[in-house]
């Protein structure tokens, strides 16, 4: 049954949103003024395989992203992950059940999420300079060069990055691309923030710079994230709550609210005793095995 309450199209704050955006598209800082709201209603996914057989994947699969929330999704290899945040972006739809957008039915990639994937060597194009690729979806908003070219070198200072325009992806390292890619969507201005495991390809260092990156992007640029890992730690480190899925097929086993307020350190936060505790609560659900009765 569809929920009224995510039904409701938000199309004031739409209006309010496309006026923000024209209004900062000639202004200095690229702040963006609020994140969406997403809603995940009963979703379930099944493929079908070469061989014919249908596999579910997603089992109902149901819940809300608040304005400016940040969301963790953690879950075994596998386990639908990918395919739950693809159904998120409007990139492939759900067998059964919806996916709203600040209260709109999700048809096809929303105008105001940006998406940040695990494999940065296959999301950047190669042939292309830094800056035509962070620049490349701007063209969907139809803004003019120098506004895209203002919009790129912000956020490419923002991600740290802000000499290297000129360059092409290959002559940077691994944590530098995924930066790149990082910038790409910030000078989009997406509402929501939507990534699949984005530092799993980058060593420790680098990974938790970048944990701290985003936790600093989303305070300045005010999205909404929504952030697949596999890490429990850096699930916890990052978010308001983290979803744990589990099961096959997948549904959702339990939300973990993290009250550790908006300001993160790497050692202060994680050497909390309630990090410790939360860090506890989402592994232990992580592991239940299937079918437990507790699940
Ligand atoms: N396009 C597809 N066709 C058939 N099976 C798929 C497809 N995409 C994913 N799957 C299967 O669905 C399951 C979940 O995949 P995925 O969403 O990538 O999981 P995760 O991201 O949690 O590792 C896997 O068993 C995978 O093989
Ligand atoms: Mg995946």
């Amino acid at each position: 049954m569809r929920d009224t309450r995510t039904a409701q199209p938000a199309s004031q704050h739409i209006a309010r949103t496309q006026a923000g955006r024209l209004q900062n598209a000639g202004a200095s800082t690229g702040l963006v003024d609020s994140g969406a709201r997403m809603s995940v209603r009963g979703v379930s996914k099944s493929y079908t395989t070469d061989r014919g057989v249908v596999k579910q994947v997603l089992a109902s699969v149901s819940f809300d992203v608040a304005p400016e929330e940040f969301v963790a999704i953690v879950g075994p290899s596998g386990a639908g992950k990918t395919t739950l945040l693809r159904a998120l972006a409007g990139l492939m739809p759900p067998t059964s059940g919806e996916v709203y957008f600040d209260g709109s039915p999700v048809t096809a990639p929303p105008e105001r999420l940006a998406l940040v994937f695990q494999d940065y060597s296959r999301s950047l194009m190669p042939w292309m300079t830094v800056e035509k690729n962070v620049t490349l979806p701007l063209r969907r908003k139809k803004l003019a060069k120098e506004v895209q070219k203002r919009l790129s070198s912000e956020a490419l200072a923002a991600v740290g990055l802000g000499d290297i325009g000129t360059h092409y992806p290959w002559q940077l390292s691994g944590g530098m691309q995924q930066r790149v890619a990082i910038a790409r969507a910030i000078a989009y201005q997406p509402d929501a923030l939507l990534m699949d495991e984005p530092f799993a390809s980058v060593d420790a260092q680098t990974r938790s710079d970048l944990e701290d990156l985003i936790l600093a992007l989303k305070k300045q640029y005010r999205m909404t994230i929504v952030v697949v890992t596999h890490d429990i730690d850096e699930a916890v480190y990052m978010s308001d709550r983290v979803i744990v899925l589990s099961g096959s097929p997948t549904s959702v086993r339990q939300v973990v609210d993290v009250a550790l307020g908006t300001h993160r350190d790497q050692l202060v936060t994680k050497s909390l005793p309630e990090f410790v505790e939360l860090r506890n609560t989402v592994l232990t659900a992580v592991r239940r095995p299937v079918g437990d009765p507790t699940a």
